[in-house]
């Protein structure tokens, strides 16, 4: 078998992407004030600040979208979406949100209040802001292993059952409305869950009458993992491993945006008929009706078929295959990153990258914008930018689009990374000149530590 890794599609529409020179991507970062966030998408040449909205679509997508029925109610776009989602993840009521963090929203106001206590693998952060804004407590809590970033373990994502159990016990199963499970794990690297810890979170859940909702998100790229990785698993096809983890699941939320191959929506699911028509009720107040729920009927086209086309074996073993062939080749010369390489992103290791830069001086920050002034590749800071003092790791992440850039692309990547980690002594720190009292990552200004011109 030949070992190059191909596209398994033909491309029928192209989208130029524009060339810029070193010079005039520094003075755009300076700018910027050096946050890639304000950096204008044209002047970014391959864009990996995330994989979510940013899929292209097929040319089933597109033909579905055609058929979109605008209809306020009843539409029949509605059943086709309703009848794929189903039909995968089995829930008795699919309710369509705007996009994933609406489904949660709706959710925590229906199931969550003041001193509740939510446990996660790892929460992200509009689940854990969805949350706390009704005044209830995000835990989070991964497997050990997950916090060593150079650790090689093939579920990385599990939770910690044991501490799960002990949380229960000690706060009482009152305090604890619902689990949740992040599929893949995003915040803790993209890492997948097993299905044996699915199936143990299910059985301590189960003991004590506690639903189990999963953050579906990456559905399919969990399920390939574990076809992969899982004894037991190798010859079922990707729908199949699908559907025996949300039999263990009493609902869930879901972005359309990752696996759903959309560019926007999302919807809650739950087999709960009592809290279904309370979660409507909320959804005709704020998203709109039942049938539509803030989206465009060509938008539920165009998720019912992305839903399926993310199940299909080729397309997922092209996708996890050319995540890690962009993980391997950095970190085969060297360069730090969270191991193994998860499905939809790196993980550069920035505090291991770039040791002489402390945390306070934001080593991401300084890595990310490095990596776009070399080769106008965007990335995003995961540390102590966005989490504050309480940041434990400082990462960046290449999340990458799916199906959108070509293997030649990712060689370009690795690349340009190799020839920043072989001049990192040359990077300094960042220190921060204006910053929002909340979420302070998306607009900060930084100017290079120590006012050396040379910083990036
Ligand atoms: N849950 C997870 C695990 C996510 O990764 C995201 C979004 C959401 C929920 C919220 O979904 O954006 O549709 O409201 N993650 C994006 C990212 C933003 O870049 O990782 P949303």
């Amino acid at each position: 078998m030949p070992k190059t890794i191909i596209e398994p599609f033909r491309i029928k529409s192209v989208e130029p992407i524009r060339r810029t020179t070193p010079e005039e991507r520094r003075r755009l970062l300076e700018i910027a004030g050096y946050n890639l966030f304000l950096i204008p998408s044209d002047a970014i040449l391959i864009d990996l600040l995330t994989d979510s909205g940013t899929a292209a679509m097929s040319t089933e997508q597109w033909a579905a979208m055609m058929r979109g029925d605008e209809s306020y109610a009843g539409s029949p776009s509605f059943e086709r979406f309703r009848s794929s989602a189903q039909n995968i993840f089995g829930f008795r009521h699919i309710i369509p949100t705007h996009q994933g963090r609406a489904a949660e929203r709706i959710l925590f106001g229906v199931m969550c209040r003041k001193g509740n206590i939510i446990p996660n693998n790892t929460h992200f952060d509009t689940t854990r802001a969805n949350i706390e804004f009704c005044g209830a407590q995000a835990v989070d809590l991964p497997i050990p292993e997950a916090h060593e970033p150079a650790l090689l373990h093939p579920f990385k994502g599990n939770m910690d059952v044991t501490r799960l159990m002990a949380l229960i016990e000690r706060e009482g199963r009152e305090r604890v409305p619902l689990v949740m499970l992040t599929v893949t794990n995003n915040s803790g690297g993209g890492q997948p869950v097993s299905m044996s810890n699915i199936r143990a979170v299910k059985e301590v859940c189960a003991r004590h009458g506690i639903p189990l909702y999963l953050d579906a998100c990456r559905f399919a790229e969990n399920a390939y993992f574990i076809k992969l990785r899982e004894p037991g698993y190798a010859h079922k096809t990707p729908i199949d491993i699908v559907r025996e983890i949300f039999s263990h699941a009493d609902g869930c939320t879901m972005s359309a945006k990752k696996d759903g191959l959309a560019n926007i929506g999302g919807f809650l699911g739950t087999n709960d008929d009592a809290l279904a028509q309370q979660e409507k009720n909320l959804l005709i107040l704020t998203e709109g009706f039942p049938t539509y729920g803030g989206l465009a009927g060509r938008d539920l086209e165009a998720i019912a078929v992305g839903l399926n086309e993310a199940l299909d074996e080729d397309y997922l073993s092209y996708r996890i295959a050319s995540t890690a062939y962009l993980g391997e080749h950095i970190s085969r010369e060297g360069v730090p990153i969270v191991q193994p390489p998860g499905g939809h992103a790196i993980y550069i290791d920035a505090r291991a990258f770039l040791p002489h830069i402390p945390p306070v001086q934001l080593p991401g920050v300084a890595l990310a914008a490095r990596l776009y002034v070399e080769g106008g590749i965007r990335s995003v800071e995961i540390g102590t930018l966005m989490f504050g003092e309480h940041a434990t790791m400082d990462l960046v992440r290449l999340a990458i689009p799916r199906r959108v850039y070509t293997q030649s692309h990712i060689d370009y990547v690795v690349e340009v990374i190799l020839e920043v980690w072989r001049r990192r002594a040359e990077i300094s720190g960042l220190e921060i000149t204006y910053q929002a009292p909340f979420l302070r990552h998306f607009t900060a200004r930084f100017r290079p530590c120590c006012h050396t011109a040379s910083a990036v």
